[in-house]
């Protein structure tokens, strides 16, 4: 099957060249074509004379995008990622466009990122790693907090959450969670709670819900209003849970103590460029760059060796369980 790839980098090739290689060797590899840009209505044009598109996180999957893609004849859309929150499924349906995702590739990759930005933002690891190569060992301001004890609370309590709830109760941490679909596997690990007693109980707060319409702006003026003073906000999830200007002010008044962001609403048209040669003109980002207790990645948490291997058979087996006509064992989204 031919299959234009978007948004594609070198690790992508570095990861899906070699599988589909070895799937060839057992009859079952595709023509992969690799476009650096991402899929938007300018570039879906390019999809002409492919069956198949691949995408990531920040493409573009609207209407207009999908409309393209049935006309040029394409009948799928592979997603090399869990979310969707960026594909108009119901545009997808109505094209007769399936839609498939990588529902689970590593949740220890994303679960082990967002223990990273707890650990280095609790322990100042950032400004310490600065300070030392200044010649700098002053202690002030570096001051932590012991893990132990601690009430950390999640919104979502899925495959991600799950790992996220072990680590976390393996440093003596209270887990509890808020979630409409309480996870039979973390009995006796988690205690489920509304979310005003989530906001109101944590001293840390990690957001692994999907980005859906009820999730939309999750942390907002009134929720972190809720939260205990000085509490440590993680979100490894998706950017568009965070009422970025009403954190700005939060971290701004000392209501929020600490900022841990792998994922920002607008990230689209900044994460996974290197933009050093231009300048900022996210003036709300910048605001957030400001911050001596705000880390951000650039959504890395899915960065692994494992997470990436894992990503390019389960895609790649999407694809070819959709050209063999199989549909059993794909989580089809549209
Ligand atoms: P999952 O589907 O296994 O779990 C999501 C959980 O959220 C489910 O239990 C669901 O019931 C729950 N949920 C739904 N609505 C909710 C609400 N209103 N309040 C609380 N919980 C709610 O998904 P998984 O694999 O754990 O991934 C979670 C999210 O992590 C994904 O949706 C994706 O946005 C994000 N992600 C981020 C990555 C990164 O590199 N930063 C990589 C992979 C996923």
């Amino acid at each position: 099957m031919k299959v234009a790839v978007f948004s594609a980098k070198s690790y992508d090739r570095e990861h899906f060249d070699p599988t589909n290689q070895a799937n060839q060797a057992n009859h079952g590899g595709h023509e992969l074509v690799y476009f650096e840009p991402h899929l938007t209505p300018q570039t879906a044009i390019l999809c002409c004379g492919f069956e198949a598109v691949c995408c990531f996180v920040n493409d573009t999957l609207n209407s207009e995008t999908i409309g393209i893609l049935a006309d040029c004849g394409v009948g799928l859309i592979a997603m090399r990622c869990a979310g969707f929150n960026n594909v108009d499924l119901e545009a997808a349906k109505a094209a007769g466009i399936r839609v498939a995702r990588v529902p689970e590739y590593s949740p220890h990759a994303v679960a082990e990122h967002a223990v990273a930005l707890i650990l280095g933002l609790n322990r100042n690891l950032h400004r310490a790693y600065n300070r030392v190569r200044e010649n700098d060992y002053a202690l002030s301001g570096l001051l932590g907090f012991d893990l132990y004890g601690k009430t950390v609370g999640m919104a979502g309590s899925g495959k991600i959450g799950a790992v996220f709830a072990r680590i976390m109760t393996g440093f003596g941490c209270q887990v509890i969670a808020s979630d409409p679909h309480e996870n039979p596997d973390l009995e006796g690990i988690v205690d489920y709670v509304e979310n005003d007693q989530l906001f109101a109980r944590s001293d840390i707060i990690s957001l692994h819900c999907p980005l859906v319409p009820a999730t939309h702006h999750l942390i907002n003026a009134a929720t972190i209003g809720q939260m205990k003073p000085g509490a440590m906000l993680i979100n490894t999830s998706r950017g568009g849970l965070i009422d970025t200007p009403a954190v700005i002010n939060a971290l701004k008044s000392g209501q929020l103590g600490y900022l841990g962001l792998d994922v920002y609403e607008e990230e689209a048209d900044l994460f996974f460029e290197d933009n050093s040669n231009m300048l900022l003109q996210d003036d709300v980002f910048a605001r957030l760059l400001t911050f001596p207790n705000v880390i951000i990645t650039g959504h890395q948490a899915f960065f692994t060796r494992e997470a990436l291997n894992a990503i390019a058979h389960i895609t790649l087996n999407n694809i070819s369980d959709y050209a063999a006509g199989r549909h059993n064992g794909v989580e089809w989204v549209a």
